[in-house]
């Protein structure tokens, strides 16, 4: 069609109404159904950041109790799942993988689990599941056997269980923890918005999932937090940040974990995971990382006026864990299931299909050429 003028990324278009989370990109707050992120990362845990993000209100203490078993009891993969893993070759990237394994899962899931009506079934299993996937897939692509998930486990703690085979050391859990809530939704980010696209068509949640995680996995989304670290490790030292960092910005290179399309201030959860990866950085005696971050965060500021987002020191705490570098994204994929679940679910209650316009920019009157006169 011959549309009117056109807003690059979408910016600032407004496509919807909805009572999940709401950014305040001038006050640097990030609320959830409410509740602003510190208090619920200060006071809450992930599970009880599902059932508010799922329900839209926090849960009494026999509700949170009922969906920590419910997402307990759905932790484990099927065994045609297991298997398809295995065959998937090592060099496979775990997003990669994870976008092939989330795809793969529904066909091993009942039908009813596919409706819109139980989705909400759907968005425990997934959520349950998420991470049992990735962590079976990192074993066995060390030609390891995956470790069971373990029911007196909450869900950061099994998680990194499920990893090594080892208990966790609780500060690590906790920092997990806080990075699962901080990065449950952010309202109509990229992957968010193609799963709420898909669910528009009426598609099921599996679908719905599996195009967020194929948009979550560009460098420009989920993939920065491993980008930073690339970039960490790239630096060396602390004294080489200032010459790193200016000559990539002269080379118009963008720096990742900075600047952000809402915030105009810093992002609130950038704070947040500064604190965490300070004091995983000490603990640990290995502040190098942290240091150079801090660096970088300085040298960016005053180049260019660019505040850190939410990638800059998440990258940074799951290394402190032990966590390798190309499962980060993994990780926030993780967490954004909850949110993604919870937009496909208010999609759902009050569908249209979404279908934007385009300004047609080419010719309209061309004479068709048969193939031989070509
Ligand atoms: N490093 C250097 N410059 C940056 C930058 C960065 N990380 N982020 C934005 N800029 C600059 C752009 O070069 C552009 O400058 P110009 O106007 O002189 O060309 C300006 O700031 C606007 O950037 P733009 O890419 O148009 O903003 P956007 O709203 O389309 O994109 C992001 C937002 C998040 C994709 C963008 O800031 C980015 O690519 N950041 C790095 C990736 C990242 O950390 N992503 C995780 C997001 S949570």
């Amino acid at each position: 069609m011959q549309g009117g003028p056109v807003s690059r990324g979408l910016e600032d278009v407004v496509v919807a109404n909805s009572a999940i989370t709401f950014i305040d990109g001038k006050g640097g707050r990030l609320i959830y159904r409410g509740y602003d992120i510190r208090d619920l990362a200060q006071h809450s845990t992930f599970e009880e950041t599902c059932y508010l993000l799922w329900y839209g209100r926090l849960p009494k203490p026999q509700e949170l109790e009922q969906l920590r078993s419910k997402l307990v009891g759905r932790r484990e993969i099927p065994l045609g799942l297991e298997r398809l893993l295995e065959a998937i070759p090592a060099k496979t990237s775990p997003m990669e993988m994870l976008r092939t394994g989330v795809s793969a899962l529904s066909s091993f899931e009942p039908d009813d689990l596919k409706r819109p009506e139980s989705s909400i079934g759907g968005a425990l299993r997934l959520t349950a599941v998420l991470p049992t996937i990735i962590a079976a897939y990192h074993r066995l692509r060390q030609g390891k056997r995956p470790v069971a998930p373990r029911a007196d486990l909450d869900h950061a703690a099994n998680f990194l269980y499920m990893l090594t085979g080892e208990v966790a050391n609780p500060s690590y859990v906790k920092a997990l923890d806080v990075a699962l809530i901080l990065h449950a939704d952010h309202e109509f980010n990229a992957s968010t918005f193609s799963a709420r696209v898909t669910a528009s068509t009426l598609s099921d949640l599996y679908s719905a999932v599996t195009s967020a995680v194929g948009t979550l996995k560009g460098p420009l989304h989920g993939g920065a937090n491993e980008e930073v670290m690339r970039m960490v490790h790239d630096i060396h030292s602390p004294e080489e940040v200032e010459s790193y960092v200016t000559q990539k910005l002269a080379r118009h290179e963008k720096i990742m974990g900075f600047g952000h399309r809402v915030y105009k201030v810093e992002d609130p959860r950038a704070a947040i995971l500064r604190e965490y990866a300070k004091r995983l950085a000490q603990e640990s005696g290995d502040p190098k990382s942290f240091v150079i971050l801090r660096n970088v965060e300085e040298v960016v500021h005053h180049e260019k006026g660019l505040y850190p987002n939410v990638d800059l020191f998440s990258g940074a705490c799951y290394e402190s864990m032990g966590i390798p570098m190309d499962l980060f994204t993994p990780v926030f994929a993780i967490s954004r299931v909850s949110g993604w679940t919870a937009h496909i679910l208010e999609q759902y209650s009050d569908n249209r299909i979404i279908r934007p316009a385009s300004t047609y920019t080419g010719p309209t009157d061309l004479a068709y050429v048969p193939l031989a006169q070509r």
